[in-house]
Order: structure tokens, then C-alpha cells, then sequence
């Protein structure tokens, strides 16, 4: 035996091994393609997906976001993807849908980042997997803005609407922005969850955007902020 043995396929542990064939030779392909050791902890489970955290060789911290193919809602998933103009012309087959999905979800970050908003760098998706920065604060994941809300509530809504601007002006809305999606990252807000965001140009749009301004605003309100839907709006939209 040598002293040193080359992992083999089969030691390369996926642990949790809660998933079909397929989604396992998916997440093998991501470690053997070197973006992840293995699955770590499991950080939340969803209506649709299961998110771990992970590993790099560099060491850094990533999240591994994987949608459980059987339990999409992709009837939903269909609506929602249909009406972005990037996907017009999808068929509406299960695992096509759920694949687009991660896609979009990918593509709506890189476009988010380039464009200045604090989000995830995502680093990879394949099929119904999608491989992300955690974002972290030394050894602390950060938490969502629901269960840590910030010490200077206006200050850190005054960046809520500046990332919401930003990307407004990338061309996109978010759609499910609230402080479920949104991590308190020393006092930074960072915007996650980018999977139902949409080209703002897009039926519906205009009432998703209002939808994220009514539950930021409503979120920040209590806390005795100046949170009025309309002057927000009028920040997003404006010149
Ligand atoms: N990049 C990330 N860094 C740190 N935590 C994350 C990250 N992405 C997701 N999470 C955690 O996992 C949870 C679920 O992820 P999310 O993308 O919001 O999935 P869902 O669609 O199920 O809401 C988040 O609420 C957050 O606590
Ligand atoms: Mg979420």
C-alpha cells in the first residue's frame, strides 16, 4: 500500500447522501473539477433546494446550492423563466427547467457583480448544482438581516436601496428581495438568493420591483426609518 494513496473516486466522500444518481455524479464532478472537497454541513434546507457548505483547496468557504430535482416546483419555476426574455423560447421538460434555473441564478450574479452590488461570487453551476462564496466574517457565516438586525438601521437602509438601484440600473429586479435574502455582513448588506431575479424589462417586472420595495420598506420601518415606498422608488428609478 502506498503511504500516501491518491483518493479514488468512491473515497472522495459525498456526504448526506440524500440525493439521486444523478445530482451525486453532479456533485462529483464539481469536486473532481476541483471547485469543491465534498459537501460539509448543511446550512439550510428549502422548499426546493438543500444548501451545504464547502471547501476549496485554497481553503476559502463556499456554499454548494443544490435543487432536489424531485421536489422543483417547476410548474412555477416554468412561469417565472418563461417570462424572462433570456428564455423565451424554453421547453418545458423538468430537468431543462430546473438546469435554466441554476443557470439564470448564476448568470443574475455575475451580471449583479459586475454591475458593484455586494453578492456572491458565484464560482460554478452544473446541471441542478450551483457552487458560491460564502459570505463569512472571519469564521462566522453571516447571518440573514431578519436575525441581525444592523446598529445603524438607517445607515444600512440607505445601502439596501443603493444595491437596489444598482441594480436596477444592471437591468434586473430581484423578486424576492426581503431580510430573509439579504446577509448582514459587518453592518454591509449583501444580496443573495438571485434565482427569481429577472430582467426588469420583463411582464411583471415593474410589480416585482415594487414588491421588494414594499417589504424592504416595511422590514426598516419599525426600526424608525424614513422607509417611503414612493421616495424609495423614485431613488431606484430616477436619473
Ligand atoms: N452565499 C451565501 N453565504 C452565506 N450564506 C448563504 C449563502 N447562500 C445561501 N446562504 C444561506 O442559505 C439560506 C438559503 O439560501 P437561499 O439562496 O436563500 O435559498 P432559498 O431559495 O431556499 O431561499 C440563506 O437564507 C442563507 O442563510
Ligand atoms: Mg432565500
Amino acid at each position: 500500500m502506498p503511504k500516501h494513496p491518491r483518493k479514488s473516486g468512491k473515497d472522495l466522500k459525498i456526504r448526506h447522501n440524500v440525493f439521486d444518481e444523478f445530482t451525486n455524479r453532479t456533485i462529483y464532478k464539481l469536486i473532481t473539477g476541483g471547485y469543491i472537497e465534498g459537501l460539509e454541513s448543511p446550512l439550510f434546507i428549502g422548499k426546493e433546494s438543500n444548501v451545504f457548505t464547502a471547501h476549496a483547496k485554497g481553503h476559502d468557504l463556499r456554499i454548494v446550492k443544490i435543487y432536489r430535482l424531485e421536489s422543483c416546483d417547476f410548474n412555477r419555476m416554468y412561469d417565472y423563466i418563461k417570462a424572462d426574455p433570456r428564455y423565451t423560447n424554453i421547453r418545458k421538460r423538468r430537468r431543462n427547467i430546473v438546469f435554466a434555473w441554476v443557470q439564470r441564478e448564476y448568470r443574475n450574479l455575475m451580471i449583479a457583480r459586475e454591475h458593484g452590488i455586494l453578492v456572491p461570487l458565484p464560482y460554478a453551476f452544473m446541471n441542478n448544482v450551483l457552487v458560491l462564496e460564502c459570505i463569512s466574517s472571519g469564521d462566522h457565516i453571516a447571518p440573514k438581516l431578519k436575525d441581525a438586525l444592523p446598529r445603524n438601521p438607517g445607515q444600512f437602509f440607505t445601502k439596501v436601496v443603493e444595491g437596489m438601484r444598482k441594480l436596477h440600473k444592471a437591468g434586473l429586479v430581484h423578486a424576492d428581495l426581503s431580510p430573509f435574502n439579504i446577509l448582514n455582513r459587518d453592518e454591509q448588506p449583501v444580496f443573495i438568493d438571485f434565482s427569481q431575479a429577472t430582467e426588469y424589462d420583463t411582464h411583471g417586472g415593474e410589480a416585482y420591483l415594487q414588491r421588494d420595495i414594499r417589504n424592504v420598506c416595511a422590514f426598516f420601518r419599525p426600526l424608525e426609518v424614513d422607509a417611503d415606498e414612493a421616495k424609495v422608488r423614485k431613488l431606484i428609478t430616477g436619473p
